[in-house]
């Protein structure tokens, strides 16, 4: 069959703009670290395939549990009844969560995880008869491809096609140290906190808009006066979670404990789709009444499925190892160093990392965005290279497996300086 020539036909891939597009690879398997194509290439997963990988491809402990749960249960409807996974999984989620949170609704992504999130906190407001219906969002968020997700996201090329559809939301900055910012974020708090139902962000590093980083502190002020007046807490942790940020969750660096958490990609090591929004007990508590009309009518057919939570309480098995940690805490000495060594050079507007998450923003003479014209040269270098690698515009993003090996975050390393001095 000629695979290449069919998905030509007749698929059309996300994010892919057809006009002079690259032929895409056929991954044919994935083992570790790698992915391996048609031609028996092999590519260092550098990004973890779109940030969900943890353990590497192909995991045979993952596959394992998968196949158990695929030849006992492998779909029941969840309203009516529920499935040991389900609820293992639950358990696995709540014990590194911060504990205020108390419940979980599964959905199956992302986006999914987000809008549960939007809806269930405008609900709440709503069946408490609180006229409370603005949610505040951060410039440069990005919180999926839904209409509620793509409100509380950035306005920009990903939503302006829909923008006279999307809900107004109140946008500030991400926190930062500086005193006006405080002020402004004060006033604005006291000015429309009666209509204020919650605050939507992604904790640490905001991922699509180019891994921007901000501290725990400033996430810890923002939070704890949101909590001051009222204003329900969204830790968008769909990228940040399981690891990333070199604890189990963001949240976890902050003393601040948000009302919502939303997590998708990680939580099933990377093998299938499945999303979660954990909720505290205050906010499931309004929705138990005998108006029938305060139910959260919200719900997908694949919530909950039981293959997704297997292979999520498997991921989490590994993810509990002490070598994972080991491996965890050793790719954020390795990111750190390596930004060392190159954040001053003068083609390079920024490096940071955080944890596992390493970004370093290249310059030019174009602005950093989506669509800075470096972006489009970086793929096809680095996979030259043996290295896939999906830069955001200009900035090139390191995410990998928590199996990488230190050679092989070495040869990333070498190739981005490679390309680095491909710059002009
Ligand atoms: C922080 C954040 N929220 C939500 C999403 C959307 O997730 P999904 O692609 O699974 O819908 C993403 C995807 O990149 C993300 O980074």
């Amino acid at each position: 069959m000629n695979y290449i020539a069919l998905d030509q036909q007749h698929i059309w891939h996300p994010f892919s703009q057809y006009k002079n597009a690259a032929t895409p690879l056929l991954a044919v398997k994935g083992e570790g670290v790698y992915i391996i194509d048609s031609e028996g290439n092999k590519y260092i997963d550098a990004i973890s395939s779109w940030w969900v990988n943890l353990h590497g491809h192909a995991n045979t402990y993952i596959a394992q549990k998968v196949y158990d749960q695929l030849t006992t249960l492998e779909h029941v409807i969840f309203d009516g009844f529920t499935h040991p996974k389900a609820i293992e999984l639950s358990q696995h989620l709540l014990s590194q969560l911060p504990n205020n949170l108390q419940r979980v609704f599964y959905s199956d992504n992302g986006s999914t995880a987000n809008e549960v999130a939007i809806k269930m906190a405008l609900q709440y407001w709503h069946n408490k008869g609180v006229a409370k219906n603005k949610i505040v969002a951060l410039h440069n968020a990005y919180h999926g491809d839904t209409f509620g997700s793509m409100s509380v996201s950035a306005r920009n090329v990903f939503t302006q096609a829909f923008e006279t559809l999307l809900f107004e939301v109140i946008r500030i900055n991400a926190p930062h140290d500086d005193e006006q910012y405080w002020q402004e974020i004060q006033f604005l708090f006291d000015q429309y906190h009666h209509e204020i139902a919650a605050l939507i962000v992604e904790p640490l590093v905001q991922g699509a808009s180019g891994m921007l980083m901000y501290s725990a502190t400033a996430l810890d002020k923002l939070w704890k006066l949101a909590q001051q007046y009222e204003i329900l807490i969204i830790a968008d942790e769909v990228m940040t979670g399981f690891g990333r940020t070199g604890t189990y969750f963001a949240s976890n660096q902050v003393t601040t404990q948000p009302d919502i958490v939303c997590l998708s990609k990680g939580i099933t090591g990377g093998t299938m789709a499945l999303g979660a929004t954990i909720c505290t007990e205050n906010i499931f508590e309004a929705y138990i009444s005998n108006d029938k009309r305060k139910t959260f009518f919200h719900g997908h057919s694949y919530t909950a499925n039981p293959i997704a939570c297997a292979a999520a309480c498997a991921s989490f098995d590994l993810l509990a190892l002490d070598a994972t940690w080991q491996q965890i805490q050793s790719i954020t000495a390795e990111h750190q160093t390596f930004v060392n060594k190159i954040k001053d050079s003068p083609k390079i507007k920024d490096a940071r990392c955080l944890g596992t998450i390493m970004a370093i923003e290249l310059r030019n003479n174009e602005e950093t965005n989506y669509l800075n014209s470096i972006g489009t040269r970086v793929g096809p270098f680095f996979l030259a290279q043996g290295i896939l690698i999906r830069p955001l515009g200009n900035v090139i993003y390191v995410l990998p497996p928590y199996c990488i090996t230190s050679k092989e975050l070495n040869k990333i390393y070498t190739a981005i300086e490679a390309f680095i001095d491909t710059i002009n």
